[in-house]
């Protein structure tokens, strides 16, 4: 295995490292977006976080797996089992954002409204691309790892970094009979 160091928003360097797997490998069979970041502060009223801050958070959540996607696809689809995992959250559920029995239904998770859209177009990004790529081998998902102990969440979490990346090796190893288009948490369904 070697590592290639890349910023996701750095469109050059997205380029470069398509070009370089090409060279090394001549194709790619997995692609996991991972990256992301969440720099809003806990506390603030949604209304609140600086517009500058969801310009921020859209370039590295969306736009840079778009720009990333659309450079590897091209080697993806020379693999005879390409899978694509997007790295969601359960915050871009909307659907659990808006039921008042969630624990998302809270003054701390409605801080993070620039993090949470980001992962709810990421969502509809997965079923864009999966549609398109029905008919190959290619394989597009979005997964939710659950509540990790990272830097992202200040170290608090339930769940460690193994356990955490479960959902997401799972939905990358698919075989050619797994889902596409999908939206999960250890083989559970979440709402959109
Ligand atoms: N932790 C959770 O509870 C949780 C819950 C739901 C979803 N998620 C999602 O899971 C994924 C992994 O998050 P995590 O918890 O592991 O967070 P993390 O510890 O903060 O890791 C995020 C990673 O993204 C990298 N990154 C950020 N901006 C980048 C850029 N421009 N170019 C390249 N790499 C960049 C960071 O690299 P540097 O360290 O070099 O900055 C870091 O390695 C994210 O998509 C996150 O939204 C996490």
């Amino acid at each position: 295995m070697e590592p290639l160091v890349l910023d996701v928003t750095d469109g050059d360097g997205v380029l470069a490292a398509a070009a370089e797997v090409e060279r090394s490998y001549g194709r790619l069979d997995i692609l996991v977006n991972n990256a992301a970041i969440r720099v809003e502060e806990y506390g603030r009223k949604p209304s609140e976080q600086p517009l500058e801050q969801w310009r921020r958070t859209f370039d590295t959540n969306l736009f840079a797996v778009v720009e990333v996607t659309r450079a590897f696809l091209p080697l993806l689809r020379r693999s005879p089992a390409g899978r694509i995992v997007n790295l969601s959250s359960l915050l871009g559920s909307v659907g659990t954002h808006g039921d008042p029995a969630s624990y998302a239904y809270s003054d701390m998770f409605k801080s993070l409204p620039a993090y949470s859209a980001s992962k709810s177009a990421l969502n509809s990004w997965t079923v864009h691309l999966a549609y398109e790529l029905r008919d190959t081998p290619v394989k597009v998902n979005a997964v939710h790892p659950g509540y990790t102990r990272t830097g992202l969440n200040d170290g608090e979490g339930d769940l460690s970094v193994q356990d955490g990346a479960r959902t997401g090796v799972a939905m990358a190893l698919l075989g050619d009979d797994g889902p596409t288009g999908t939206y999960t948490h250890r083989g559970e369904t979440v709402p959109w």
